[in-house]
């Protein structure tokens, strides 16, 4: 979608550009010259505009800092070998930002200004983007309230903004995870499938016991039983047992519509690779790792793309997965994403927005 939306710009006068190591790129530590900003009133978004990155100024009654009126998006750009742009998929997030905004009683965001917003922020930090295989910028549209009120009612009033972070790998080796069967990330009627700040709070301090366990990520359970695997840490997840892939379905309201769990649903299908969308229980993944039949497991997100999972720990027990050939599914799907993203394979479901 290319329009003429005009949006001022005001540039930074001290950019960070020439002071950034982009052979070194730790995950969010780096942000871009500029953002795109535009403030919600009286039913309207207004006063678009891209200016410096830089502090914003809130009231200490902020009603997103009290009552979490809060949601996000992420997504990647990339570039090809003749300098040109690409991001991936920014449809399918426009559609979830405005999935998580109704369920959190928020404005939904026009096309046009999320579309425009974006593109146009890019296209003046365009030196921002890198080139490098396996890095990207990541972009980081969100949303939230900011009415200087603390009764609690859904905000009258909305920021948005999009800022972006040059990146390269988010994790550098295959992942240990254990298996939750205390706390809890979503339960059925909850808030588990929108992207919103609360979901991410609630989750660190059971992630930072697994930490201190030993282990990089959680495998989340369901709220109920805790006997059906639903996520990996921030990430949907994959397994791969007797040569049929299996990930949970998206119908409970649990789970996060993930952007590459999508893709690489749509990318098995084209391979004719068995996939059913379904819950797996706990019990039948160590019985497929007891019997060696769990062929691959992986997370799938757009930090990591595809993250491979080494080790899982069920109910106070190590299970350690086989070693992976290059031919292996999680591999092949990897190496098939990259090379639409960064524009060396044919892009045939229109998953690019180039400039
Ligand atoms: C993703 O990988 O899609 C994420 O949302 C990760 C982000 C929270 C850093």
């Amino acid at each position: 979608m290319k329009t003429s939306l005009a949006i001022p710009v005001t540039k930074t006068q001290s950019s960070k550009l020439a002071e950034t190591d982009f052979s070194n790129l730790v995950f969010g530590r780096t942000i871009s010259d500029h953002m795109f900003v535009a403030d919600y009133k009286n039913g309207e978004w207004t006063d678009l505009r891209i200016e410096p990155y830089g502090p914003l100024q809130l009231n200490p009654s902020n009603a997103a800092l009290h009552y979490g009126q809060s949601i996000f998006e992420g997504l990647k750009a990339y570039k090809n070998e003749d300098g040109e742009v690409l991001i991936f998929r920014p449809d399918a997030n426009w559609r979830r930002m405005n999935e998580s905004a109704e369920r959190m009683c928020m404005p939904s965001i026009p096309e046009e200004i999320f579309m425009e917003g974006m593109r146009q922020l890019i296209e003046l930090d365009r030196a921002w983007v890198p080139s490098a295989k396996g890095s990207s910028l990541y972009i980081r549209p969100y949303m939230f309230a900011t009415d200087d009120y603390i009764g609690v009612k859904p905000s009258d009033t909305y920021k948005f903004i999009i800022f972006t972070c040059p990146v390269g790998n988010y994790y550098s080796k295959p992942v240990s995870v254990k298996v939750e069967t205390k706390f809890t990330r979503a339960t059925e009627g909850g808030t588990g499938a929108a992207k919103t700040a609360g979901n991410y709070a609630a989750s660190l301090y059971p992630a930072l016991q697994a930490q201190k366990a030993g282990y990089d990520q959680l495998l989340w359970t369901d709220g109920k039983t805790h006997s059906n695997i639903e996520e990996s840490g921030t990430m949907n997840v994959m397994f791969k047992i007797n040569g049929t892939l299996i990930t949970a379905p998206t119908n409970t309201g649990t789970i996060l519509k993930g952007i590459t769990r999508d893709s690489v649903i749509q990318l098995a299908k084209d391979w004719n690779e068995p996939i059913e969308e379904r819950f797996l229980s706990v019990q039948e993944l160590k019985e497929a790792l007891e019997s060696g039949t769990l062929e691959e497991a992986f997370g799938t997100g757009t930090a990591a793309t595809i993250a491979h999972i080494q080790r899982i720990h069920i109910n106070g027990k190590d299970y350690e997965l086989p070693e992976k050939s290059g031919d292996a599914f999680s591999h092949r799907v990897l190496a098939e994403l990259d090379g639409i993203k960064y524009g060396s394979k044919e892009d045939s479901h229109n998953w690019i927005m180039k400039f």
